[in-house]
């Protein structure tokens, strides 16, 4: 039996399918190689966005047109889009045969007659999953806790993930310690507020420093540990100090902005202003030299006046983050915004989009000209795009690198010099 699995969000959905993907093979499944000869096609979806929703549906017209040479073929939606729409999925001569939400993901075992995988909830306990498949596992990502209870008003993510679950450490260890034998390199710990990590351990309680510090301490092959996704309120110094005396800890922190102005963050309800994320920022850089910190930013919220817009333009200016993942607001139904008042015109949402791209451009070039000359860790990834004699890599603060160099240097670690940058992406030469 053949399965093809598409993947649409963030790495959390990613793991979740690897981990699928991981049961699959072990139950006896193959990979389809292409979507044609699969007999069961399982697209795990993302509702973040409506553009992401969209994506998805042009996906599930793709697979209609498949179905009609292979009416074998069975398509299974899973993941939030499936947990935020459920059965609509499947109305209006629609190809999907079945739709699982998060919270019934281990039914895709009944459904494909495999009892024993999948069981993602138990007793409506969410259960974490291995998610390494042995593929590319130089770079493994690994979920250490799931589900929001923060409730920012824009953000479908409570709804369709549930509350915030930490998985128990000692499973993390063992995940940790399995990974040895593939020689991993990187690892990712991954939780859509990491901060808030806490788990109660024999009347203890480990908070999120105190299980980055054992793995840091635990890990042998891993050399770089990052982690996604750090809410502002909750990254606390003691965060901040083990990052600075831990060497396998990248120096590099994603730290969501999301606006500059203090009247569009508390009606997101971020729960920190402007000032609270400068202080924070000045402490992390005061205390992790050389670190890097990238964001994430919404246009046109609901009320964003051209000044609100301009705060966000000055944020960007006096932080200068390395990077920026920049979207312009969609309104998601059931969301407390989704009900509030003064909507902005979609140009006008698209403009502002356009000018902040412009503006990080700018920030992220003069900051990456600084480095030019400087000799760099970097774990080579890939083949580039363009040649199979040039590799793509990463460096600790994440930002992307093209050297010349030969299949035998992917997924190690590589010295190599910053001769010059190409758009926002550095050219490099290898130093043996
Ligand atoms: N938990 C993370 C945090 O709080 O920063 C982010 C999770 S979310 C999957 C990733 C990003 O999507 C958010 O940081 C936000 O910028 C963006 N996002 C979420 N809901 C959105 C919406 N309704 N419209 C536009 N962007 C949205
Ligand atoms: Fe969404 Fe906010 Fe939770 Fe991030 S912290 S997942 S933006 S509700
Ligand atoms: Fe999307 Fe769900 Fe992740 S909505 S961003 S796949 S948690």
């Amino acid at each position: 039996m053949k399965y093809w699995i598409e993947t649409y969000g963030c790495q959390m959905n990613k793991a979740e399918s690897d981990a699928l993907e991981l049961e699959l093979i072990g139950s006896g499944w193959k990979e389809a190689g292409i979507p044609e000869n699969a007999s069961i096609v399982i697209i795990n979806t993302c509702s973040v966005r409506k553009t992401a929703e969209d994506r998805i549906w042009g996906r599930i017209g793709y697979f209609k047109k498949i179905k009609k040479d292979n009416p074998e073929q069975k398509l299974i939606i899973t993941g939030c889009m499936a947990e935020r729409l459920g059965d609509k999925l499947k109305e209006k001569k629609s190809p999907v045969d079945e739709v699982f939400g998060t919270f019934d993901k281990d039914k895709i075992a009944d459904f494909i007659g495999k009892k024993n995988i999948i069981k993602s909830y138990e007793n409506g306990i969410y259960k974490f999953k291995k998610n390494h498949s042995g593929k590319d596992a130089f770079k493994s990502f690994i979920p250490i806790m799931n589900g929001c209870n923060n409730f920012c008003s824009y953000c479908i993510v409570p709804y369709v993930r549930g509350r915030e679950i930490s998985r128990d450490p000692a499973d993390i260890y063992k995940e940790l310690d399995s990974l040895e034998k593939y020689n991993t390199k990187e690892i990712t710990l991954l939780g859509q507020n990491v901060n808030s990590y806490t788990y109660i351990e024999n009347g203890r309680l480990i908070d999120f420093p105190d299980l980055i510090s054992e793995i840091s301490s635990r890990v042998k092959s891993i050399e770089w540990i990052r982690f996604l996704t750090s809410h502002p309120k909750d990254l606390s110094h003691k965060l901040i100090e083990t990052i600075a005396s831990s060497e396998n800890i990248c120096r590099h922190i994603h730290l969501p902005i999301q606006s500059g102005s203090d009247n569009i963050l508390s009606l997101m309800n971020r729960r920190y202003n402007t000032k609270d994320y400068l202080k924070l920022v000045e402490n992390i850089k005061n205390m992790i030299p050389g670190v890097s910190i990238t964001t994430d930013i919404i246009t046109g919220f609901p009320g964003e006046s051209e000044d609100d817009f301009k705060m966000t333009c000055e944020m960007m200016e006096k932080v200068r983050f390395s990077d920026a993942f920049t979207y312009y607001y969609n309104p998601r139904v059931g969301t407390e915004a989704f009900n509030y008042p003064n909507e902005i015109e979609m140009e006008v949402k698209l403009d502002r989009l356009s000018r902040i791209i412009e503006l990080q451009k700018k920030i992220s070039l003069e900051l990456r000209k600084n480095k030019l000359g400087q000799t760099v860790k970097v774990l080579a990834e890939d083949y580039s795009k363009n040649s199979k004699n040039e590799l793509l890599g990463r460096t600790e603060s994440d930002e992307m690198i093209v050297f010349a160099g030969k299949h035998d240097k992917i997924g190690k670690f590589n010295n190599v010099k910053i001769i010059s940058l190409k758009g926002n992406t550095f050219i490099g030469e290898l130093i043996e």
